[in-house]
């Protein structure tokens, strides 16, 4: 068999190290062949592919991004896309099967177009750890360690000076990194997009730790909706799945904290640094678990399933497992965070 892989959406720290243990796992036991679609489905609608023989994956698991190149291109879209055009395309190319890795936009498209009967395996991956149906995405644990680096630096200087340091991290409309970052960084406040807060309990938090002699450190996920708000923060229009793009409730809050605390507060927006770099060797083990067991689908055929992490066993489910729910910070999980807040 010729399996085609994608990656497609944000880039993970871990996506090389899925693409070399599908590839290593299909020569090895299965005398598969690979190619690579450049950019994700840009590259399935216009054919856009480079072969993927086992030298081409030779140490890359340690490696940050994706050799294959990444966008967030609708399938559906325009005059290449959809099943039908889409499976002449892999006709003409050659390609019996493809492995789709990406986030909930990506499986989304994949179990479309599987439905529509294209022969579609999906590994999941974001950093937000927002997908159902997996314990854990890989990419969640690099960008958590690399907020946790960052946060630890802001501490620093926030305590020579006496300031309240607000770090903004990304996570969509999910608060895991928030909340892992958070407690793993000792921070006074974590404000996620789960938990509608007022300003007068964050300006609290805010003065007790201050109070006490700390510089308070406040982390918030982007798509943090303070209470009586509409919406999460969002000033960049909307990306090409129509979701609205998130930063900047950071610089947002900086100014209220500082005028209603008197306590001197910066905000620092994290961004694309939680995504870039190596992936950690958690992410890499899981990654490299997950590329393998999606060749294992593509063998046994079980198009329109993803692999996914329960406990410390990788199991296959249907699609649709992953996208019927979000999968949110529980409020107990908050709750046990809470007690350390102020
Ligand atoms: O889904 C991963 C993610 O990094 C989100 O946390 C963030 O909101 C979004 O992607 C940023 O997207 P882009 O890279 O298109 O700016």
């Amino acid at each position: 068999m010729r399996i085609g892989i994608l990656t497609s959406g944000g880039d993970c720290p871990g996506l090389n190290a899925v693409i070399r243990g599908a590839v290593l796992n299909g020569i090895k036991s299965h005398d598969f062949s690979f190619v690579g679609f450049r950019d994700g489905w840009r590259g399935v609608k216009e054919g856009d592919i480079f072969e993927l023989p086992r030298h081409q994956v030779r140490g890359i698991a340690k490696q940050g991004g994706t050799i294959l190149g990444t966008s967030r291109t609708n399938p559906f879209d325009g005059e290449n896309g959809g099943p039908e055009r889409i499976q002449a395309t892999l006709d003409r190319l050659g390609v019996d099967a493809v492995i789709a890795i990406g986030g909930e936009g990506t499986l989304a498209g994949a179990k479309r177009l599987t439905d529509a009967g294209l022969k579609i395996v999906g590994v999941p991956k974001t950093i937000d750890n927002d997908l159902d149906a997996t314990d854990y995405t890989f990419g969640f644990d690099t960008a958590n360690q690399i907020a946790v680096e960052a946060i630890d630096r802001l501490r620093t200087t926030g305590e020579s000076h006496h300031r309240c340091m607000v770090a903004e991290v990304m996570g969509r409309d999910v608060g895991w990194i928030a909340l892992h970052a958070g407690m793993a960084s000792g921070a006074h406040a974590i404000l996620i997009p789960e938990v509608p807060t007022s300003m007068e309990q964050i300006f609290g938090w805010v003065r007790e730790a201050h109070d006490r002699g700390r510089a308070p450190l406040v982390v918030v996920s982007e798509g943090f909706v303070p209470e009586g708000a509409d919406a999460a923060f969002s000033s960049r229009g909307v990306d090409s799945f129509g979701r609205p793009r998130l930063g900047g409730i950071g610089e947002v809050l900086a100014p209220l904290i500082e005028e209603n605390t008197g306590i001197e507060t910066r905000a620092t927006v994290l961004g694309h640094i939680q995504r870039g770099g190596v992936p950690t060797a958690f992410d890499r083990v899981l990654a490299t678990r997950l590329g393998m067991a999606a060749v294992e689908s593509v063998a046994a055929r079980q198009w329109g399933t993803m692999v996914s992490l329960h406990g410390t066993q990788i199991h296959r489910v249907p699609l649709r497992a992953a996208l019927d729910n979000l999968k949110r910070v529980p409020a107990e999980r908050y709750a046990e965070a809470r007690i350390l807040f102020g």
